[in-house]
């Protein structure tokens, strides 16, 4: 080798030795920065009555309070405050927060639970404001509304879709709502609310899982006998494949109904779950929007479902007898959701935080687009994260 050849070896050797990977700490200031900036940005565009929904071919899309999802954007700015402690940032949350409080009166769709939780959740949570107290109970009581005794479930949807002849339709996403009336029943000490809950989660254990732990999208119930009609996907790709946000939600629906009750078997549950995705995840730890597409690996991933992932694992870490390996994947996750790949530059991407979610790949709705539960679950994964590494 010639002398310049072997000093530029020689150095390069020295660089590569000296490359100082990120810590998290760095990565999570780094993100939150970047949150921030574009929160900022993006609470300027809405106007008093709108949510953000999506950026679709340059277009930001927003969405009226009633849309599922009205709550992840107050409980982003919540935790975006948690973080930063800016003031700014909390006026910010709290005025998106109050745009959702109308919705504490639905008792016909579940996703009240998301609403509120996510957003009045984080309002009661950081500020002890009793208001917001309030307004989760209220809403808490709407949820419970759509309970029927006799399947044992609350009903997801009180529609049926174009192409659809559901009866009683309960999702897997419907374990995430629970966690509403688990909160508020232990709080107020009300066994109606956590058996309603325990009912839900245990009747979704028993109808929505196959042998390997995955689980279907939707089950429909036959409201007079509580008897399994079928067994379907709405979001997924086929009735029998494993849609990937329908897993997330599976395994953070029950690693928290674990620590809302206690009941070990919903900590087996989790931990089985866990194991079917670290074993089937892609090496980045970032889902295919489904499992089982032929198309893999020319196939659409899905941020939103590696973010709710890894918040769960984390979370499960802390209480599994394996949470190493939990751990280990959810930072994995994290750094790749954190890249260049998938981590938006300020300005860019409508001022949402993460790019290339999956919202409905079948109705060819939010492909590959942002969507505001994908940060959501995202900057809650970097507080687990920190919190228990830190132990703060
Ligand atoms: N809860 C609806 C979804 O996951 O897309």
């Amino acid at each position: 080798m010639k002398p310049i050849y072997a000093s530029i070896t020689a150095a390069l050797l020295i660089c590569t030795s000296c490359t100082h990977q990120e810590t998290m700490e760095e990565l999570t200031e780094r993100v939150f920065a970047v949150a921030k900036a574009q929160s900022e940005q993006m609470a300027a565009k809405l106007d008093p009555t709108t949510t953000p929904r999506t950026f679709d071919e340059g277009r930001f899309v927003t969405a009226p309070v009633e849309w599922w999802c009205s709550g992840f954007f107050p409980g982003t700015l919540w935790q975006i405050y948690e973080y930063s402690g800016d003031e700014t940032v909390r006026q910010l949350a709290e005025q998106e927060t109050a745009k959702v409080e109308p919705v504490k009166y639905t008792c016909d769709h579940h996703d009240v639970g998301f609403q509120i939780n996510c957003s009045f959740g984080h309002q009661y949570r950081l500020t002890d404001d009793t208001l917001s107290l309030n307004i989760m109970r209220t809403a808490a009581h709407s949820l419970s509304q759509g309970f029927s005794s006799t399947v044992g479930c609350i009903k997801s949807w009180p529609f049926v879709k174009e192409g659809f002849d559901w009866v009683y339709p309960v999702i897997i996403d419907n374990m995430m709502n629970l966690e509403l009336l688990a909160v508020i029943g232990n709080m107020d000490n009300d066994d109606q609310l956590r058996s309603i809950a325990v009912s839900h989660a245990d009747k979704t254990m028993r109808n929505h899982f196959r042998d390997d732990y995955t689980c279907y999208h939707l089950v429909d119930y036959d409201p007079e006998t509580g008897a399994v009609r079928k067994r379907i996907t709405v979001q997924g790709l086929a009735d029998e494949s494993a849609w990937a946000r329908g897993q997330a939600w599976a395994l953070y629906g029950y690693t928290m109904m674990f620590e809302q009750t206690g009941e070990v078997r919903y900590l087996h549950q989790a931990q089985h779950i866990a194991d079917m995705l670290v074993a089937r995840l892609p090496e980045d730890g970032i889902p295919y929007w489904d499992f089982d597409s032929p198309k893999i690996p020319d196939e659409y991933r899905d941020a939103s479902a590696a973010a709710i992932m890894a918040s769960a694992f984390i979370s499960l870490s802390q209480i599994a007898d394996n949470g190493k390996s939990y751990m280990e994947i959810a930072e994995k996750q994290i750094r790749t959701l954190a890249g260049p790949e998938y981590l938006a530059e300020v300005g860019e991407n409508g001022n949402f935080i993460l790019k290339h979610s999956v919202g409905s790949l079948p109705d060819k709705t939010e492909v590959d687009t942002p969507l505001s539960y994908a940060d959501y679950y995202f900057l809650e994964a970097l507080l687990r994260y920190r919190k228990y590494t830190l132990n703060l």
